[in-house]
């Protein structure tokens, strides 16, 4: 049987009360709601939601904007919904959206102990650069940076993984 596609959209104010939730069941120092309607109230931010038949919002993602360089400020799948592409899916939708608004860089921040999402953003084309020392409050942060993603060897990688993805939803 066909497994039905995800749906990937923006996030709006009224997704706030879930996405809240899914934070606090997902990170140690979650963002609060009122961080989530700040964010969302900025016009360099573009956040998304990921959402499976049945379950509702399994997944979010956020980008910052500033010049050319697009920042991923968060991104989270509901634990039980791990392993089963979420999370690429997630980039794919921020990486468009940062094409989409000019962006020719992206960058973030990862816990160094983070290895799942560090090879995830691996995938990406996202090297590590350089740590920033107690970026959170118990540990240093890795700082990762994806270049020129308005170049072909870009589109070709983000090609290739969508591919894969049509190929695992087919
Ligand atoms: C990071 C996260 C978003 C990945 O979501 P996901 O839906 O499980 O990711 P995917 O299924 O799309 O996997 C993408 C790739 O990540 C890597 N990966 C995911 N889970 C992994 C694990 N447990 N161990 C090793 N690699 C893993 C794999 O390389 C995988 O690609 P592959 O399946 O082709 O091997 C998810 O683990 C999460 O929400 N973690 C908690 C929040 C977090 O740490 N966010 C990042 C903050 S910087």
């Amino acid at each position: 049987m066909a497994s039905v596609t995800p749906d990937i959209r923006t996030m709006t104010r009224s997704d706030i009360p879930h996405v809240a939730a899914l934070e606090a069941e997902v990170y140690d120092q979650p963002w609060s709601p009122r961080v989530f309607f700040d964010e969302l109230a900025m016009d360099n931010r573009h956040y998304v939601v990921i959402e499976t038949e049945g379950s509702g919002i399994v997944g979010y993602g956020g980008l910052l904007l500033v010049d050319d360089d697009a920042h991923i400020t968060t991104i989270a799948v509901a634990p039980e919904e791990r392993g089963r592409q979420l999370g690429k899916r997630l980039m794919l939708a921020l990486v468009d959206e940062a094409l989409a608004a000019g962006a020719r860089h992206l960058t973030l921040e990862v816990r160094l102990s983070n290895s799942s999402a560090q090879r995830l953003y691996e995938i990406f084309g996202f090297d590590p650069v350089g740590k920033r020392k107690n970026y959170y409050k118990d540990e240093d942060a890795l700082v990762m940076w994806a270049t020129d993603i308005d170049a072909s060897d870009y589109a070709d990688r983000v090609a290739e993984i969508r591919l894969s993805l049509d190929e695992v939803a087919r």
